[in-house]
């Protein structure tokens, strides 16, 4: 009998303000609703040769996807995957895979790297972990920067391997955990309007002042210290962004609105997912993270694609598992 196999990856935030292109961390809200995207995989006999994979969608937010599956990145993703297993004189099996988007596109939460690292996860499951963890981890980050326009891991690393990851890109681990404050408790919000990472990605400074990299040199490194060394207080006072929300913040309505009311509510920091257009903002009290959601789902989501979600740090990932 043919196998099936099932492969979850979460939403991850990038950047978490004090870490443009080095920090991200995966997401899980506190209620248990399932925030991420889902594939489906199984052996296909009836494909033909000329279409040996095949791709349908379902889920929340598929009808944003193209109509042709060969536009989807997961395709993508079979395609890279395939030639990846030519070079180890392997091939692949014909195939379908079912994909469950249930995170919107262009969203800053992630959504196309929980898409490859789904795909890459369904894939590798279904051809008996082929890839290890460092070369599918690889093809994450190249499926990912064909998207986004440019090659980072704060989404993929995230997603994949759970928690809080801090981007080294040291040839021997791309990507390394750090140690998180459990209690924290992010307050994430996608108003509904989309903002593209290439195009967020246009719009920022080509150099930077000197002042303004030493700032982002120190408040990532004492952020990095601080959670070594279990200070939460420290940790928190280093979330904030020089490096892309001074420039980003116009490309989402109401963020300034947002943030002065989670200052008011004794946040943390308020700040921008990702690229955008999502945001999010860290408490420790349950109480104010509700009357934050409540704020947000108020005067901030724009329609009726948008969506709030109190989150703590995903320590799991994505996974894979064998379906009866
Ligand atoms: N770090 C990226 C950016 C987003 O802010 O452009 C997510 O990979």
């Amino acid at each position: 009998m043919s196998k099936r196999y099932r492969a979850f990856a979460p939403a991850s935030v990038a950047n978490l303000s004090v870490g443009f292109d080095l920090l991200g961390a995966a997401l899980k809200p506190v209620d248990n609703h399932v925030l991420g995207d889902e594939i489906i995989i199984e052996e296909q006999e009836t494909v033909t040769e000329n279409e040996p994979c095949l791709i349908e969608t379902t889920g929340r937010y598929a009808h944003k996807l193209s109509t042709d599956p060969r536009k989807n990145i997961i395709y993508d993703a079979y395609l890279l995957y395939r030639d990846e297993l030519k070079k180890k004189g392997l091939s692949v099996k014909p195939l379908k895979m079912t994909l469950k988007k249930d995170l919107p596109i262009c969203s800053g939460l992630g959504s196309s790297a929980a898409s490859v690292v789904a795909g890459v996860m369904a894939l590798n499951a279904l051809h008996d972990e082929a890839l290890d963890s460092a070369e599918a981890l690889a093809l994450m980050g190249q499926l990912e920067g064909r998207i986004s326009g440019s090659i980072h891991y704060d989404n993929v690393a995230p997603c994949y391997y759970g928690g809080l990851q801090l981007i080294t890109s040291d040839s021997q681990s791309i990507s390394m955990e750090l140690p998180c404050f459990d209690n924290w408790l992010f307050v994430s919000c996608f108003p509904g309007i989309k903002v593209s990472t290439s195009q967020a990605r246009k719009i920022l400074p080509i150099k930077y002042l000197r002042r303004d990299l030493i700032t982002y040199g120190r408040r990532l490194a004492t952020f990095v210290h601080a959670c070594h060394i279990g200070d939460e207080k420290l940790a928190a006072a280093m979330l904030v962004d020089v490096v892309a929300e001074p420039y980003r913040a116009k490309l989402i309505p109401g963020f300034f609105d947002a943030r002065a009311q989670g200052e008011k509510l004794g946040a943390y920091n308020t700040g921008i997912s990702g690229s955008g257009s999502s945001i999010f903002s860290v408490f420790t009290d349950m109480d104010k993270a509700l009357e934050m959601k409540e704020y947000l789902e108020r005067f901030f989501i724009d329609n009726e694609d948008g969506f709030c979600h109190i989150c703590r740090i995903d320590k799991r990932g994505a996974f894979s598992e064998e379906l009866n």
